[in-house]
């Protein structure tokens, strides 16, 4: 309920600034920056499931320079002395955990500590493309999905709708305790987080179901078919499509969260109105009492 009083009160608070146009605009425009960079991504995925020779030979050099060091020299791993591990062994983690820890600036690892953060891509998607197919020909793992896996671009209006329904529950069900009912991520033992769900690339989301990166549970294609993954990946990008009430996504499930969310927006209102008339109140009495 603060929350919800305080994102209410920053937003009326920009509404009235000068620059709340521009303000306006600007995010208008990265949305549609972010969500055109989504397509090309996923047009770009088409061919890289194709792994030729030359391709894994290219990933290996670029292995040796960026990643042996940690992983060692053919991926099996490194160890120090006392048996604190610099890097896992890589055979058999797939190409789909290549593609999302480096196609999200994860790897290479800069430094150490309680988790390894995203940052921008460190190779272009060609080479993120020849890493994966190195790793993958060391065992085999779990490939990079196919666009018509993860796409949600395919779907009818009414299909979407029940794709975003159906999503909502899986989600509920399987990823808040950790990213919280709208995706807006959470603290997590030991100094680690779940990061905020709103602008991973729906290829991204799909991966990290797959292979579970770090303290993630993996969730393998038996426990959630890639259907289920791809009806997650549209109700979190229905989240996103949506104006925030102080961070209330409904992911349109119905009419009984949707009438609690009015319920608690019109208390809401009721309490801000009250909080003004307290603030107002105090700026009055100190007036008094100055004068
Ligand atoms: C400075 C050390 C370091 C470097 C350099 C590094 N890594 Fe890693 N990598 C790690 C560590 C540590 C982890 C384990 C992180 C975790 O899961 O907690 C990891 C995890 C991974 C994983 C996930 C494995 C899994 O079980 O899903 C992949 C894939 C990976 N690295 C690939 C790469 C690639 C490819 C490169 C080079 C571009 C690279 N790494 C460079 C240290 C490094
Ligand atoms: C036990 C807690 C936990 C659960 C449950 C969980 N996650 Fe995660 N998730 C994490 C953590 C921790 C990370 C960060 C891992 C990292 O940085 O390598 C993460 C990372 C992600 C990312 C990468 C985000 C980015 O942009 O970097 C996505 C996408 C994601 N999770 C989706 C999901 C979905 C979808 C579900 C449910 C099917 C789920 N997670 C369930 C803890 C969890």
């Amino acid at each position: 309920m603060r929350l919800l009083n305080r994102s209410a009160g920053r937003l009326s608070r920009h509404r009235r600034g000068p620059l709340a146009g521009m303000l306006v605009i600007i995010a208008g425009l990265l949305l549609t920056g972010g969500i055109f960079t989504a397509l090309v991504n996923t047009t770009a995925s088409a061919d890289e499931t194709v792994s030729s020779a030359d391709q894994v030979a290219q990933g290996r050099q670029l292995f040796l320079v960026s990643c042996s060091f940690c992983h060692g020299q053919n991926g099996e791993g490194v160890r120090t002395e006392d048996g604190n591990q610099i890097g896992p062994p890589l055979a058999g983690v797939g190409a789909a955990a290549v593609d999302f820890q480096v196609g999200t600036g994860r790897m290479p690892m800069v430094q150490p500590g309680a988790q390894v953060p995203s940052k921008p891509e460190s190779f272009t998607d060609e080479e993120t493309a020849a890493l994966a197919a190195y790793v993958a020909s060391l065992g085999p793992g779990p490939a990079i999905p196919d666009e018509s896996d993860y796409s949600i671009e395919g779907l009818s209006d009414s299909e979407r709708e029940q794709a975003i329904a159906n999503g909502g529950q899986i989600f509920l069900t399987n990823c808040t305790a950790c990213h919280n009912f709208e995706g807006s991520g959470g603290a997590m033992p030991r100094g680690g987080y779940a990061p905020n769900l709103h602008s991973t690339s729906a290829r991204h989301i799909y991966e990290a179901m797959l292979t579970g990166p770090q303290n993630m549970p993996n969730f393998a294609n038996g426990n959630l078919s890639p259907e289920e993954k791809r009806d997650v990946i549209a109700y979190l990008y229905s989240l996103r499509e949506m104006p925030s009430y102080g961070g209330f996504g409904l992911g349109g499930l119905g009419p009984v969260p949707e009438g609690l969310a009015a319920w608690l927006l019109g208390i809401g209102g009721l309490v801000g109105f009250a909080v003004w008339i307290a603030a107002h109140t105090t700026r009055t009495n100190k007036k008094k009492v100055e004068a």
